[in-house]
């Protein structure tokens, strides 16, 4: 039995991440696929992770290129290609430009992975994925888009760090769309199957919600430049061990919905299980008044961003 074949469309600050994280874990033989000008930069960065392999006795091939044939067989297709923001940016400013990005890349990926599980990062996140899957055509259990996983890992370090708690003990999610509207469940939330509430104040809850979801824009302001890439690469790697070890982890994800928490035809966050079958389940349970209000509201701003999508 080969090694799966997990290809990574953009070589960036995510991108290369994504690379050096699956290599480590052993995930697979990966691709690198950037524009013709990054050519180069992606073989070196190829080159430097296989480097770096043998110390810890780790397998993998790697390698970089601009060509999109070089994708063909692949299990897994990760798409980070694209912009990202700058400070003052919101993640809906990057549409038009990442759009077009995503118009090419879509195509390339049903010509040459057609049976590939995708997951896309690229930003707008939700707007994304869903011009993904309307452009290639893919089934919904192979598309998914990666930011619950990320955002959820924020809420986990936010919890684990006002409890002097170890994060590895924090359960929680956050649902809904990839932006300031997201959800943080914190009624759900958990610290060694303790609920959140009986160890921290109402009102420090809600000054964690609040970091969550503007997690990403903190990131962005200390940066100066560009935004955040190791935690977004790591919950990346998450979703694709998921998928090669089979191992049916429950990760939020951007799944299609189709009546799942009252969305129907939008990719938003909600908990999803990720096997060999990509997006095998959605799990639905009874959100409360305020959770479904705010869930509510993220779908509307989901809804206008996947509009001006126009697909
Ligand atoms: N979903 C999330 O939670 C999340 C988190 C972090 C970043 N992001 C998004 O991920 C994207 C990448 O972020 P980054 O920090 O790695 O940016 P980056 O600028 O470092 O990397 C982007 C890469 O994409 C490449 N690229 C552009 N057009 C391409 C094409 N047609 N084919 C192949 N490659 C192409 C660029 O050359 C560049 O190397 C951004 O849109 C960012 O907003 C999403």
């Amino acid at each position: 039995m080969s090694r799966p074949k997990i290809s990574l469309i953009g070589g960036g600050q995510v991108g290369g991440n994504i690379a050096l994280l699956s290599a480590q874990k052993e995930l697979g033989d990966i691709v690198i696929v950037d524009i013709p000008e990054a050519e180069n930069f992606m073989k070196g960065k190829a080159l430097d992770i296989s480097q770096l392999l043998p110390h810890d006795g780790y397998d993998a091939k790697l390698s970089g290129t601009s060509k999109f044939e070089d994708i063909k067989n692949s299990d897994v297709v990760v798409i980070t290609a694209g912009f990202p923001r700058q400070p003052g940016m919101n993640r809906e400013d990057l549409l038009q430009k990442n759009l077009d990005i995503m118009n090419n890349v879509a195509t390339q990926v049903k010509n040459f992975a057609p049976d590939a599980f995708v997951i896309v990062v690229s930003n707008p996140l939700d707007a994304m994925v869903y011009a993904f899957h309307k452009i290639s055509g893919f089934p919904k259990n192979k598309v998914v888009g990666m930011a619950g996983a990320l955002d959820s890992a924020r809420f986990r370090s936010f919890i684990a760090e006002a409890t002097n708690l170890s994060s590895q003990d924090v359960n929680c999610m956050v649902l809904g769309g990839h932006g300031d509207t997201m959800v943080p469940v914190s009624r759900l939330a958990t610290v060694g199957g303790v609920p959140l509430f009986s160890l921290l104040s109402e009102e420090k809850i809600k000054a964690i919600e609040d970091r969550t979801r503007f997690g990403g824009g903190e990131i962005v302001k200390l940066f100066g430049r560009g935004s955040a890439f190791y935690a977004p690469a790591q919950s990346a790697v998450e979703m694709i061990e998921s998928f090669v070890r089979d191992k049916k982890r429950v990760i939020p994800c951007a799944s299609l919905c189709e009546g799942e928490f009252g969305v129907d035809g939008y990719f938003i966050g909600v908990p999803t299980v990720i096997g060999c079958g990509g997006v095998e389940k959605i799990l639905t349970f009874d959100l409360n008044e305020e959770e479904q209000n705010a869930l509510n509201n993220t779908l509307t701003e989901v809804e206008k961003t996947v509009l001006e999508t126009k697909l």
